[in-house]
């Protein structure tokens, strides 16, 4: 046996789940069975990472251009489909610059670094993604916290810092991955102008969904963002993530972002994978807004059941559940009841916020639906 294969045991204590055929599918081989689950928690929106013609996409490039990078952009690992993923988003958000990254966490951590240091004071919301919270610590800046979403306490908390022209920058998502709530943006970019600071939105769950044919919701407000950060692996079904801004800021990331010149460049098959998502994501208009109409079904329809609290503005939805043991027995039920729907517990969410988190999927028909009502109808 090589010596770095993982052993069939420990491959089963880890809840073994794969992918199957269909877009939605999850194979999984339990202990005591093999059976097939519908896939209700991962990122993967409009199933692009099964899509024949974006794996062709991928296939064909490794062909050409090695499965692997093998180095940084600036040794010999950039290659011209990296260039034409950068160009085409550049074309497509109206951006002067966007630079590709191996990962949303790793892109992160390198926009706060270009946009802050030990003398910024970073007002973030409540709720960031951990990669936004690691990110700001390394950077050696001051992080104050404003509410959730509440405009008020994000006032309160400039007005406070602003004080003595501190330098300041805010952070926030476009659509928190776990709530599904929506951030105020513009109002947000107006305060951000007022106050005199840097923002940084992370567009991560709303990319190829939300905003101006699925643009993300900061697009029409570009003037007033410093970065927009993005990742292949939700919508696009692929890997992988970008940060895009002005042409200084593009340069700034080039000559200093260690996270951005340290690295094995994006492999150039997830990338040709993400040019031909983003290819479809174009010329499909109504994929977002299908996808959200499939959402607010499921959430009507389960607000009907009259046992859950539901949230979620858009397609992330998340039923409120409260306590970790209770959120698990949930999960295991709808497991039994042939559903994967994870419970998010703490620290990923607050103490007592324990839920299940639902991704809509494009390919959710009414079948899957109804069954999934009737499972949660039948929970005692
Ligand atoms: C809001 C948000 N930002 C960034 C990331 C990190 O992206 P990636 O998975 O590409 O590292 C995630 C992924 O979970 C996320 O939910």
């Amino acid at each position: 046996m090589d010596k770095f294969q993982t052993p069939k045991n420990r491959i089963r204590k880890l809840r073994v789940l794969s992918l199957g055929d269909k877009p939605c599918e999850f194979k999984y081989s339990g202990k005591n069975r093999n059976t097939t689950l519908i896939d209700l928690s991962s990122n993967d929106y409009f199933g692009l990472s099964r899509d024949k013609d974006i794996i062709n996409a991928a296939h064909e490039t490794s062909l050409t251009e090695g499965l692997g990078s093998g180095s940084s952009r600036f040794i010999s690992g950039s290659r011209p489909i990296h260039k034409l993923l950068e160009s085409n988003l550049c074309k497509w958000l109206h951006q002067d610059s966007v630079l590709l990254f191996p990962s949303g966490f790793q892109a992160n951590i390198a926009a706060i670094q270009a946009l802050a240091d030990k003398n910024t004071i970073i007002i973030a919301d409540r709720l960031i993604h951990n990669s936004l919270i690691v990110g700001s610590k390394a950077s050696g800046a001051k992080l104050i916290r404003f509410l959730h979403n509440n405009l008020e306490d994000l006032e309160d908390k400039l007005s406070k810092y602003s004080i003595n022209n501190n330098s300041i920058l805010v952070i926030v998502e476009s659509l928190y991955s776990m709530e599904g709530s929506i951030a105020p943006i513009e109002n947000i970019t107006k305060l951000c102008k007022k106050y005199n600071c840097k923002l940084l939105v992370d567009e991560a769950h709303a990319l190829g969904i939300l905003g101006p044919n699925g643009k993300g919701l900061s697009n029409p407000f570009l003037d007033s963002i410093n970065i927009i950060s993005g990742t292949f692996g939700k919508a696009f079904g692929s890997g992988g993530a970008f940060l895009a801004g002005n042409k200084k800021i593009g340069e700034l990331l080039v000559q200093t972002s260690s996270p951005f010149r340290y690295t094995t460049a994006l492999s150039p098959s997830l990338a040709a994978g993400a040019l031909r998502s983003l290819e479809k994501i174009k010329n499909n208009h109504n994929l977002g807004t299908d996808l959200l109409s499939i959402s607010k079904r499921w959430k009507k329809e389960i607000e009907n059941i009259g046992k859950y609290e539901v949230i979620g503005d858009a397609h992330i939805l998340s039923l409120i559940i409260g306590d970790e043991d209770k959120t698990l027995s949930l999960q295991k039920f709808l497991e039994e009841e042939g559903f994967l729907a994870v419970g998010i517990r703490p620290p990923t969410v607050p103490s007592g916020k324990s839920r299940i988190r639902l991704t809509m999927r494009s390919s959710f028909n009414t079948n899957i639906l109804k069954n999934f009502v009737s499972a949660l109808k039948a929970y005692k």
